[in-house]
């Protein structure tokens, strides 16, 4: 039998993007004509330098910023054409976001801080919540913590927990903002692998990063410079 290759789905595309900030008087200009189209499945990585339009670029990707000119459409809709709670809703629907930071509440238990994400969407029914709080500790490997305050685990353990917390909504793509930055290299190593099964199983993922070492977790590099992407690297 012959097997048809599936067409890819684009998830994201963007083209002639520019963004410019107000400073002062004059405008700064820090992303410059890009074009940009991510498919279903993809692990994208943006690698640049500290100041080259990485975390702009993401800001807008997550809807969370505006292009200053040029077109994005996710999932074929014209981002500039939603309304704020348009975007809020596709944000909690389609997005999950990891930091470098993590971003977790202290003051909530492991499950509590998975669950966040649901509370948004408005999910009103806390045992529908734990147990989907649960299902994604446990596939982070956490699903002995669900209860332990967040400020008692490692980094790599507090990773895991965002990395949870950016699954509970079934999210179509995950967004990873340095996701290593804040970890030793032995536990970046094991964030990387968990974010490699995700994006196997099916997960579209966009990462950014100033480590070349990353390079080899990823479908496909996309290096930038200044806010403009430079070359592209295919890997898998
Ligand atoms: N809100 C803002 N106002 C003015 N300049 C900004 C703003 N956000 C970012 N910049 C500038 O845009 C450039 C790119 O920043 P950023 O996207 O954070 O880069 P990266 O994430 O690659 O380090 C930097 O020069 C930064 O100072
Ligand atoms: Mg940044």
């Amino acid at each position: 039998m012959i097997q048809q290759e599936q067409s890819p789905r684009p998830l994201i595309q963007m083209q002639a993007i520019n963004k410019y900030f107000p400073v002062g008087k004059e405008k700064l200009q820090v992303l410059k004509s890009l074009d940009l189209t991510i498919n279903e499945g993809e692990f994208i990585m943006i690698m640049g330098k500290s100041g080259s339009g990485k975390t702009t670029l993401m800001n807008i990707i997550g809807f969370l910023d505006r292009v200053s000119d040029g077109t994005y459409l996710f999932k074929g809709e014209d981002v500039s054409k939603l309304s704020e709670n348009k975007k809020s809703e596709f944000r909690n629907e389609y997005l999950g976001f990891i930091f470098q930071q993590f971003f977790l509440i202290n003051s909530l238990n492991v499950s509590q801080n998975v669950q966040l994400p649901c509370v948004y969407a408005g999910k009103k029914n806390n045992d529908e919540k734990r147990r989907i709080a649960e299902k994604y500790l446990e596939l982070v490997g956490l699903g002995t913590k669900t209860k332990a305050k967040v400020n008692e685990l490692s980094g790599g353990q507090q990773q895991r927990v965002a990395i949870a917390r950016s699954l509970v909504n079934d999210p179509l793509l995950i967004m990873a903002d340095e996701p290593t930055g804040a970890l030793d290299s032995e536990t970046g190593t094991e964030i990387m692998e968990l974010l490699t099964e995700l994006n196997r199983q099916g997960k579209t993922i966009v990462m950014v990063t100033h480590d070349a070492d990353m390079k080899k977790y990823a479908t496909r590099v996309i290096h930038m410079k200044d806010g403009r992407f430079l070359e592209e690297e295919v890997i898998r």
